[in-house]
Formats: C-alpha cells, sequence, structure tokens
C-alpha cells in the first residue's frame, strides 16, 4: 500500500516538475527577457488620448486585417524600414498581426498624416479608394442637421454623405485618428532606405 501512494505522488511531482520548469524556460523567461528592450532612440509612450485610440483599435479589430510589422523583405519597404524591437518598447502587447488584408500600419502617420483623410476613410472607405474591401465604421460618428460649437466636421464626399446633413467626428473617431497618425517609425541609422 505504502509502496503505492510513493508511485502516485512520483507520477504526479515528477511532471509537475518538469512542466514548472519548461513554463519559466519557455514562458516566462523569454518574456521577461524581452521587457528588458529598451526603447529604440526617438520612441515615446502614447498620449492617454492615443492609448485609447489604441484600444478602439483592439476592440474593433483592425489588426485582424492590419499589420503592425514591416519584415526585413523588398516587397516590405512601401511600408516602411524593418521593424526593430524598440520600436515595440511601449506597446506590449504588440499589435503585429498576421493578415495582410490591407497594409501595414507601422509608419501610417508619416505615409498618411492627414486626419482629414483618416476621418473620411474610416466613415466609409469607398469614398475614397473605390475598390477597397475595409468596412465602413459609422458608429464612430454622429451625423446631424449641424454643427455645433466645437464640433469635428468630417467632409466626406458627396453622394457618400447624409444629404443636407453633417457628420461629426466622436472622441472615439477623434481618439482612434490620434491613435493612427501616433504610429511613426523612428528614424534608425543603418536602416534601408525607402
Ligand atoms: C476586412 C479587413 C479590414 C479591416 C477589419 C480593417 N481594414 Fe483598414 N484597410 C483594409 C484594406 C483592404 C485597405 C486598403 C484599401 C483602403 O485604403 O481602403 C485598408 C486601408 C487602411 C488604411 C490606409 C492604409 C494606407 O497605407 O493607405 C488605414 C489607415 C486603415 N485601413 C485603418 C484601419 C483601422 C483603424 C481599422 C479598424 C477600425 C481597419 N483599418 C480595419 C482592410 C481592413
Amino acid at each position: 500500500m505504502k509502496g503505492g501512494m510513493n508511485n502516485v505522488v512520483l507520477l504526479v511531482g515528477i511532471p509537475f516538475v518538469i512542466y514548472a520548469i519548461l513554463a519559466l524556460l519557455m514562458g516566462a523567461l523569454p518574456g521577461w527577457v524581452l521587457s528588458q528592450t529598451p526603447p529604440a532612440p526617438g520612441v515615446v509612450p502614447l498620449t492617454a488620448q492615443q492609448a485609447r485610440g489604441r484600444a478602439t483599435y483592439v476592440a474593433e479589430g483592425c489588426a485582424y486585417c492590419h499589420t503592425q510589422q514591416v519584415r526585413p523583405l523588398k516587397q516590405d519597404l512601401v511600408f516602411g524600414r524593418p521593424s526593430v524591437a524598440g520600436d515595440y518598447a511601449y506597446a506590449t502587447p504588440e499589435l503585429l498581426g498576421s493578415e495582410r488584408n490591407g497594409p501595414d500600419l507601422s509608419n501610417i502617420g508619416s505615409r498618411q498624416p492627414s486626419d482629414v483623410w483618416q476621418y473620411i476613410h474610416l466613415y466609409e472607405p469607398r469614398s475614397l479608394v473605390s475598390s477597397s474591401i475595409m468596412p465602413a465604421y459609422p458608429w464612430f460618428y454622429r451625423v446631424k442637421e449641424h454643427a455645433d460649437r466645437g464640433d469635428v466636421v468630417v467632409a466626406v464626399p458627396p453622394g457618400y454623405a447624409p444629404s443636407g446633413r453633417v457628420v461629426i467626428a466622436t472622441q472615439e473617431a477623434q481618439d482612434l485618428v490620434a491613435y493612427l497618425k501616433s504610429l511613426k517609425q523612428v528614424p534608425l541609422k543603418g536602416a534601408v532606405k525607402r
């Protein structure tokens, strides 16, 4: 009877110790080492507004179609220079993405710095890119009879705007666009030029 109990302790105990060691080595340790990566020179933390925009980006699933990682490959150079670990120092968990149904957004703030363009595009991508398959996000906007003081009016192209009414960017839209504009790669010495 006593021997039997010992076997149970060994049977449970040995795998437990092995799994605990593996979990530390393969899960915890790499995460800890990576979290020590210093920011690349010029990389700054998000402002409170940009961080709210990032939360919306996550909630709306933008990362299902957009990557934020430029690979060191020739075909990726249209998106910017190859990404480095220090780019993500303040962007954890990283929104690397795995599908590129749309363009990589690592450097969209430099490529498309116009908030007017971003507002119109999010309201209805087809109004700017006729063949776009990106969903429209009308719930980021309010449609009103006329603008009030302080409203951010979006100049939606004719044919896409509700006629005789104005489209207003909500705080959520403003935060998301602030986040998109913050996505700018810092120049790195020795990085491949576009
Ligand atoms: C179903 C896939 C899909 C989803 C989801 C999606 N997009 Fe897109 N996105 C695209 C495609 C395709 C394009 C290229 C055509 C265009 O510009 O509309 C694009 C283009 C863009 C561009 C312009 C990129 C450039 O280089 O000109 C931005 C900015 C953008 N998307 C932001 C977003 C944001 C923010 C979200 C979430 C709110 C989002 N996208 C969700 C597919 C998607």
